[in-house]
C-alpha cells in the first residue's frame, strides 16, 4: 500500500465476478486510497456478483449499457454526485463477441453480431470519453485506461472479430488521447494484457492452450489480474502524468518474443 490514489475519484466499468480484471483493479485502487463507483449492464448486475463488490468497497453500483449514451451520461453524473466532485480516473474493461459465443468463424461472421462486437468492445470507449468530455466530468490530469490484447497487432487464431475490435479500441485511445490531452491534460491509454482466465477470456476456443503457449513464451510468465491491478494503479496515479496515447504491453515480455527455449522443449516433448 502506497496511498498512490489518495483522495482520487474513479469509475470502474466491467467487474462481473471475482475473476474479472476490473474486480481486482477496483479492489486495488480502493486499497490505494481512491473512492469509486462501479458500472455494468443491468443483466450483469442481476446475474453477476458486482453488488457484492459494491458492498465490500462501499461503492455505488450504477447500471449502464456502455453502448448507450444516456446510460453513460447517467453514470458520470451520478458518480460525480455520490463521489463529491469530478472524476480522476476511468477504467474500461468491457468486451463481448456474439460471433465467438455462437461459434461463427472469422470467414463466416454474422455482420450484425460483428457490429455489436465493435460497438460493445470498442466504440463504447469512444462514447464514454465523448460523454465525459461534454460534461467536463474528468479533472485536469485525469487518466483513462482500457484493456486490450495483442491480437490487435498479430493474428491469434480463434480471437475472431475481437481482434478488429481491439485494433479499433487502441486507435480510439490514441485519438482521444490527443483531443482530451490538449483540452484538459487527460491521459488516455490501453494496456495490452496477457491471456487471463476470466469469463470473457475463457470464452475463446482453446483458451487453456493459448494460456500455456503464452506462459512458455514470456520470460516473466503471463501477467495475472493482480499484476495488472498494480500496473493500472500506476497509470491512474500522478507518477505517470506524461504517459498518453500509448498501447502499453503488460505481458511478461511476450510481445517482444519470437521463440523460447521452454516452448521448443514443449514441442519436442510432444513429438
Ligand atoms: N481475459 C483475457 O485473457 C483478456 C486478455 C486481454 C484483454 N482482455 C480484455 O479485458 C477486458 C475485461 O475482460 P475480462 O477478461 O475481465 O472478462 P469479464 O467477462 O470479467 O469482463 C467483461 C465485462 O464486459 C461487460 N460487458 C459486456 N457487454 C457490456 C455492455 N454492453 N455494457 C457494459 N458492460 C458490458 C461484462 O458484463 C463483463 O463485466 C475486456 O475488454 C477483454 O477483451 C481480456
Amino acid at each position: 500500500m502506497y496511498n498512490l490514489l489518495k483522495g482520487k475519484r474513479g469509475i470502474i466499468f466491467g467487474a462481473l465476478d471475482e475473476k474479472s480484471m476490473a474486480w481486482r483493479i477496483a479492489e486495488r485502487v480502493v486499497e490505494e486510497g481512491a473512492k469509486v463507483t462501479l458500472s455494468n449492464t443491468a443483466m450483469a448486475i442481476r446475474f453477476g456478483k458486482v453488488k457484492e463488490l459494491g458492498e465490500k468497497l462501499d461503492a455505488e453500483v450504477i447500471a449502464a449499457d456502455a453502448t448507450n449514451l444516456e446510460d453513460l451520461e447517467n453514470v458520470f453524473r451520478k458518480s460525480m454526485d455520490v463521489l463529491g466532485g469530478k472524476i480522476d480516473f476511468v477504467l474500461h474493461s468491457i468486451g463481448m463477441s456474439l460471433n465467438i459465443r455462437k461459434n461463427r468463424p472469422y470467414t463466416d461472421v454474422d455482420h450484425d453480431f460483428y457490429m455489436k462486437t465493435l460497438d460493445i468492445s470498442a466504440i463504447s470507449f469512444h462514447k464514454m470519453l465523448q460523454v465525459a468530455y461534454k460534461l467536463d466530468a474528468i479533472n485536469e490530469g485525469g487518466s483513462v485506461v482500457a484493456i486490450s490484447y495483442i491480437a490487435a497487432q498479430r493474428i491469434f487464431d480463434k480471437y475472431n472479430d475481437m481482434a478488429d475490435a481491439k485494433a479499433l479500441l487502441e486507435s480510439i485511445a490514441r485519438s482521444w488521447g490527443y483531443y482530451y490531452g490538449k483540452h484538459r491534460k487527460v491521459r488516455v491509454n490501453t494496456v495490452s494484457q496477457s491471456p487471463t482466465p476470466t469469463t470473457a477470456g475463457q470464452g475463446i476456443e482453446g483458451f487453456d492452450l493459448f494460456f500455456e503457449y503464452s506462459e512458455k513464451m514470456s520470460p516473466l510468465g503471463n501477467a495475472d489480474s493482480n499484476d495488472l491491478a498494480d500496473y493500472v494503479v500506476t497509470l491512474f496515479s500522478d507518477l505517470t502524468r506524461k504517459v498518453t496515447m500509448q498501447n502499453l504491453y503488460h505481458d511478461g515480455g511476450f510481445s517482444s518474443m519470437g521463440m523460447s527455449e521452454e516452448l521448443m522443449k514443449f514441442i519436442l516433448e510432444k513429438k
